[in-house]
């Protein structure tokens, strides 16, 4: 791997509480390729959520240095992380987060316009993925007016409006039923195996594991290898 897409070295993230401070993370170093399929397991409160934030440009770290496709997400500028995270990565999470007075169209659409694009070029590019995540006869709904299955995969929609090469997904399936779930998971992992994207997923269900091409295990905001958190019988 001569030019990991991502590159993590001593990544920490410390959360100041008053007089305490809770460790998010603590010094993790890990590279990802371009094209994996990284699925994050961990009990609640190892830290998922954390690093996929950093991941994200949506926090900063504490200590330590994360690159994500040649930029140093550690030393940016808070107007250079906007376009990060408009236009390098798409995150999608567990409670949808779509604007519940803009129609599905609408939230499809706002991350390329607030990027900038043509009207056109945002409206041929929606059509697209309407089409592909078979919303096309909800383009008109509210959030409200929708089912989990389907908030999601307008989420997943707005998620890649800018095309990005990397996409984030917090516990995609944590509020889906079994089905929904299962759908939602052929679809990120038709992006790897048929678009060639690099998803990294935390997630809790094991309805990733037969995508994933590594899986990472996250302990107290440490990396390790999951025979260190896990008792097994041999
Ligand atoms: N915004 C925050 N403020 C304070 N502590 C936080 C915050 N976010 C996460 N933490 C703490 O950091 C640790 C890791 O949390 P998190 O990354 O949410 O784990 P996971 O997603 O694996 O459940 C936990 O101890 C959690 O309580
Ligand atoms: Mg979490």
């Amino acid at each position: 791997m001569t030019h990991p897409l991502i590159l993590a070295a001593g990544l920490t993230r410390i959360y100041p509480m008053g007089d305490h401070a809770v460790t998010g993370l603590d010094r993790i170093d890990f590279r990802v390729a371009e094209g994996e399929f990284l699925v994050l397991k961990g009990i609640s409160g190892s830290g998922k959520s954390t690093l996929l934030s950093l991941l994200a440009g949506l926090d900063s770290p504490t200590a330590g240095e994360l690159t994500v496709s040649g930029i140093a997400l550690h030393s940016k500028a808070a107007e250079d992380l906007t376009r990060y995270r408009r236009e390098v990565v798409g995150m999608v999470f567990q409670s949808f987060n779509l604007l519940p007075t803009l129609t599905v169209l609408e939230n499809i659409s706002l991350p390329a316009l607030m990027a900038g694009k043509p009207a056109d070029a945002v409206e041929k590019r929606a059509a697209e993925l309407l089409d592909w995540l078979d919303l096309a006869s909800r383009t008109g709904h509210r959030p409200a007016q929708l089912s989990g299955g389907e908030m999601q995969r307008t989420a997943i929609a707005r998620a890649l409006i800018n095309d990005p090469a990397i996409i984030l997904a917090d516990e995609p399936t944590g509020n889906l039923d079994t089905g929904n779930g299962q759908r939602v998971m052929h679809l990120l992992s038709e992006l790897h195996r048929e678009r060639g994207r690099t998803l990294i997923i935390a997630t809790h269900s094991d309805l990733a594991d037969p995508f994933a091409t590594r899986r990472l295990y996250l302990k107290d905001g440490r990396l390790g290898d999951p025979s260190s958190s896990l008792s097994r019988t041999p």
